[in-house]
């Protein structure tokens, strides 16, 4: 394929964006989040070349993104749950797994088959702009090659599918930097991933406990794969001191070569993960070793945990 093109944040990066999806190419767009990968969810060919440009196991179903909850109920059944949480909050990080309608027009490679489609009304402006001017659903995993960091900023994107997708909308870093929340709302919510929207925040809006997810005998998700989100070098968790030939990244008072947030501050240490994780991943260089420092296990710590766990965890390849 011809060069990826990079798009410039306004109208005219937005109208040509919004054309190459219209003619079934791929273009990566920001998110509060991370950066997508979009492709028309409608289309067989535009899907499969998402999970070809990703070389992504095509049994792990795909995220379809909307402007809003009227769009969503053109393809999905949004029952009580899942409208109170849609109420609260989206647009923004969560995603919720919902039964598909029968008559969406999603192709089944979006879905890998299943009978439920999960949908994100992300709420970053650009992504909004482009959703309003293609006027359709958008299929889009994390802009990066299967199993590797989530990219956070255009220049992530470029780095890891230039030449294999059409273009980039270059929207600058994301705000928040984790993927988005994964709930199944109906009938009884369970939390598949931990995201963007903290667990705790889910919890207070339906006033009942999420169940933890990730049922073995479904369908698993690349999030859901232990070994995800790898950097090259090798990952040490729960480090208090940094050991001969190690990258220490640092939080709060464990300070290192790097760090997550000075403060402590969650909100910015999940904001900077991926790219302090590709920043250490240079500095540590071939066969290197990261370290990084504990992180409190609450509120926006549950995801940079799971990440971090994943990022760490032993590789098949
Ligand atoms: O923040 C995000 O969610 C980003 C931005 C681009 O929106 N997207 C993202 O997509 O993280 P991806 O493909 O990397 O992760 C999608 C997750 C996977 O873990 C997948 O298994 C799960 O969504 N998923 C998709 N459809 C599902 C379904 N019907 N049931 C259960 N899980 C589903
Ligand atoms: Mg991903």
């Amino acid at each position: 394929m011809a060069m990826t093109l990079m798009l410039s944040p306004d109208d005219a990066g937005i109208a040509r964006a919004a054309e190459l999806l219209r003619a079934g190419e791929l273009v990566a767009f920001p998110t509060e989040t991370v950066y997508g990968l979009g492709g028309d969810a409608r289309s067989d060919r535009a899907v499969a070349g998402i999970y070809a440009a990703k070389g992504r196991p095509s049994f792990n179903p795909l995220i379809v993104h909307l402007p809003d909850l009227t769009a969503a109920e053109d393809f999905a059944e949004v029952g009580p749950k899942a409208r109170r949480l849609a109420r609260t909050f989206w647009p923004g990080p969560l995603t919720l797994v919902l039964p598909l309608r029968p008559d969406s027009g999603i192709s089944p490679l979006v879905t890998a088959g299943l009978e439920t489609v999960a949908i994100r009304i992300p709420a970053h402006p650009l992504a909004q702009r482009l959703l309003r001017a293609f006027g359709g659903p958008l299929a889009a995993p994390s802009a990066n090659p299967s199993g590797r960091v989530s990219p956070t900023t255009a220049g992530h994107v470029i780095e890891g599918l230039s030449g294999r997708i059409a273009a980039v909308l270059d929207g600058g870093p994301c705000a928040v930097g984790l993927e988005s929340t994964i709930v199944l709302p109906d009938p009884s919510p369970v939390l598949l991933r931990p995201g963007g929207v903290p667990a705790e925040a889910l919890e207070a809006a339906l006033g009942e406990p999420l169940s933890p997810g990730g049922d073995a005998g479904k369908p698993t998700s690349p999030g859901q794969l232990a070994s995800h989100y790898a950097p090259e070098a090798a990952l040490r968790l729960d480090a208090t001191e940094t050991r001969e030939g190690e990258i220490l990244v640092g939080f709060g008072p464990v300070r290192g070569a790097l760090t997550l947030s000075e403060n402590g501050d969650l909100v910015e240490a999940a904001a900077r993960l991926f790219a302090t994780l590709r920043e250490a991943d240079r500095l540590a260089g071939p066969g290197g070793r990261i370290a990084f420092a504990p992180v409190p296990d609450t509120g926006l710590g549950r995801a940079i945990n799971d990440r971090l766990r994943r990022a760490a965890a032993p590789r098949s390849n």
